[in-house]
């Protein structure tokens, strides 16, 4: 069995389990869920055998490298601002703890840009959120993200996108403090909707994804190719790209940022 962290607590003071290695954190907290845990169970592995990334992807999680983190969510009613949510807490608990001021591109990967500009950003967090949906509609939603800390030997095919928070700050970090940075911005941000709701959260999600506007993207259209210029997003997350003659909401999967 998981073990309960004895100096940490999940986000809404809920049980933390750090786990040496699992396939996947997101399944243990959607076990968790579907056994009744608590709002705010979070389930921290040392590493996955299994990790998910969005688009049926694999996401690399080897041990020593990465915080491999997974939260669950009871609040049906923030479902659809729960993505949003992740993003803009993830985000801020990484400024806040190491001071890197990453960014965050649509839908929901956090970049570091530094002095290469955005066409040469690298990932180093991918957020993963998994709802579960019962006849009554969406129960209960798994929020994941993975974030690289320290430099690890990626594979050849993301050495040229990925990056690690170590690499990118050029000193050592102390992933504790990056997990406590992000618990603490998940409890306050999830909080924050429940208490005022929604309204400051587009602002603050745009502010932190500067791409979201002005930039030139691609996409796969349902029957062409489709180019544009991003125009921001709307209230369920979908991105606003300007075309030629219209504004056009893309949903999900695969955009391509233009240099
Ligand atoms: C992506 O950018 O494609 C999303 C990656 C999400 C990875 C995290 S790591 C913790 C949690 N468990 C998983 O299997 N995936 C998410």
């Amino acid at each position: 069995m998981p073990h309960a962290h004895n100096s940490l607590r999940g986000p809404f003071g809920a049980p933390l389990f750090y786990i040496p290695e699992t396939p996947s954190t997101n399944d243990l907290a959607r076990d968790a869920a579907e056994a009744g845990a608590v709002e705010g169970t979070t389930y921290v592995a040392g590493a996955q055998t299994a990790g998910r990334g969005r688009l049926g992807r694999t996401w690399f999680s080897p041990p020593g490298a990465g915080l491999y983190v997974s939260t669950l969510i009871r609040r049906p009613a923030l479902i659809p601002w729960a993505s949003l949510a992740a993003g803009v807490a993830v985000a801020d608990g990484i400024r806040e703890a190491t001071g890197l001021p990453v960014q965050l591109k649509w839908p929901n990967d956090i970049v570091a840009v530094g002095a290469r500009g955005f066409a040469n950003r690298r990932k180093l967090c991918g957020i993963l959120c998994e709802a579960s949906s019962g006849a009554t509609g969406v129960l209960y939603l798994v929020v994941g993200f993975g974030i690289n800390v320290l430099t690890a030997a990626y594979p050849p095919e993301l050495s040229d996108r990925a990056t690690s928070i170590e690499s990118e700050l050029g000193r050592a970090v102390e992933s504790d403090l990056v997990l406590a940075g992000c618990i603490a911005a998940v409890d306050r941000v999830f909080e924050r909707v429940t208490v005022d709701g929604a309204a400051w959260l587009l602002p603050r999600w745009l502010e932190l994804a500067p791409s979201a506007r002005g930039s030139r993207v691609e996409w796969q259209g349902a029957d062409a190719r489709r180019n544009g210029v991003t125009a921001g997003i709307d209230a369920d997350g979908a991105l606003l790209v300007r075309t030629e003659d219209r504004i056009e909401r893309v949903l999900a999967g695969e955009v391509t940022w233009l240099p």
